[in-house]
């Protein structure tokens, strides 16, 4: 059954350009609920770990040392189909081939710099949501 939870992470160079706001109000005018909020710092460790399944690839440590360079924002989003419709609001990883409309044709520098994160899986976005939010944290 498609769970209904995914994590989202407005990253470093969307939060430097001051899109969080504009970022936010496409994610809540689409139909998901903010039920986990806040700004961060992750270390470089944080970083590593929760790109892990990156590892080994040429990317991995460009990704964690620019995860982990300035702060960004952390959300959990409700909505039926969760993980699935906001991979589909986000666009494809490569902005170049993201559709009109996506977050990451709005608003993304770059494959590698590609402005917002969004869970690949319903396993993965339980796992990503408890590396950044206590229970305490969670709302619904
Ligand atoms: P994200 O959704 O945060 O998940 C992993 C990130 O790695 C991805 O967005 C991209 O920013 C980055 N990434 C994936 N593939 C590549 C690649 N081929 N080259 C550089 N960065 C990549």
């Amino acid at each position: 059954m498609a769970s209904n939870r995914t994590l989202t992470m407005i990253k470093p160079n969307a939060v430097a350009r001051g899109l969080i706001g504009e970022i936010l109000e496409k994610i809540t005018n689409s139909g998901f609920k903010i039920i986990a909020l806040k700004m961060t710092q992750l270390t470089l460790n944080d970083a590593k770990k929760f790109y892990a399944v990156h590892e080994g690839k040429p990317f991995y440590e460009d990704l964690y040392v620019f995860m982990s360079s300035a702060p960004i924002v952390v959300a959990i989003l409700e909505k039926e189909n969760a993980v699935e419709d906001f991979r589909t609001l986000l666009g494809n990883t490569d902005p170049t081939k993201a559709k009109e409309g996506t977050l990451r044709k709005l608003f993304a520098e770059s494959l590698s710099r590609n402005a917002v994160h969004g869970s690949d899986s319903d396993e993965n976005a339980r796992i990503e949501s408890s590396f950044h939010f206590s229970r305490r944290e969670q709302f619904s």
